[in-house]
């Protein structure tokens, strides 16, 4: 009988396997990014695990880069993101923002010790469902004063191609509409928009 789940786990398998260029293939969702299921939104994920690991492999002194891909993640399923391109992304959050971060709208008013850094990798769906990595988003808080402009938050995106945003860095003034969204949750959560709630993983505040 066919199973979808040993279905995944032989793509999955035939990712490690197989040459990027039949990969891209594989990785085909059956419906747009604001349609997708969890299930299948994780399937992909899993399909592109590979790519999406690679991409930061070149790049060298960004805080939580690549350290991030050992750290929690924080949304049940990759989720689809207006804000951020109409992509997939899914939340990962370092061991400094952990707790804080999963206390959700509860951490209301208290604020992110230096170090902590938030990530979002991504996932391109195009017209065709064709499926490809999308940059890495990530948030570092750092010490009061740093960076005034943003509260103390350095926001960074880095692309497939390894050119990297960054705050106070390269192409700065690109990265100047993130926190002109983010600060809107600046007094009560930190700047956090957390992901929506049926995304959320369990915690013991639930
Ligand atoms: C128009 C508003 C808007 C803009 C612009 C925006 N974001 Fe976000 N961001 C959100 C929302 C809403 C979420 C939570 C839901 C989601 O992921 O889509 C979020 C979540 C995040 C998170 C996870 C932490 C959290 O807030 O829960 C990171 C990291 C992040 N964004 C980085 C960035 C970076 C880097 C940029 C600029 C390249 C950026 N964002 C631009 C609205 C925005």
């Amino acid at each position: 009988m066919f199973k979808p789940s040993s279905f995944v786990r032989c793509l999955a398998l035939g990712a490690a396997l197989v040459p990027l260029s039949s990969t891209a293939q594989e990785c085909k969702a059956t419906n747009a990014a604001y349609e997708i299921s969890q299930d299948e939104a994780n399937q992909l994920y899993n399909c592109l695990a590979e790519r999406l690991a690679a991409l930061p492999e070149n790049v060298t002194g960004i805080p939580g880069v690549p350290d991030y891909r050992d750290w929690e993640v924080v949304s049940t399923a990759p989720l689809p993101s207006a804000t951020h391109g109409s992509m997939l992304v899914n939340h990962i959050v370092s061991p400094e923002a952990a707790a804080l971060y999963k206390q959700w709208e509860q951490m209301s008013g208290k604020k992110f010790p230096p170090g902590a850094i938030l990530a979002k990798e991504s996932l391109m769906i195009d017209s065709d469902g064709n499926t490809s990595p999308g940059p890495l988003f990530l948030m570092e808080k750092t010490a009061a004063g740093t960076a005034p402009d943003t509260d103390d938050w350095i926001y960074s995106r880095i692309f497939t191609d390894g050119r990297i945003q960054r705050t106070l860095g390269p192409g700065s003034a690109n990265l100047d509409f993130c926190h002109d969204c983010h600060a809107a949750t600046i007094d009560q959560f930190d700047a956090m928009f957390f992901p929506p709630e049926r995304y959320r993983i369990e915690t013991s505040q639930d």
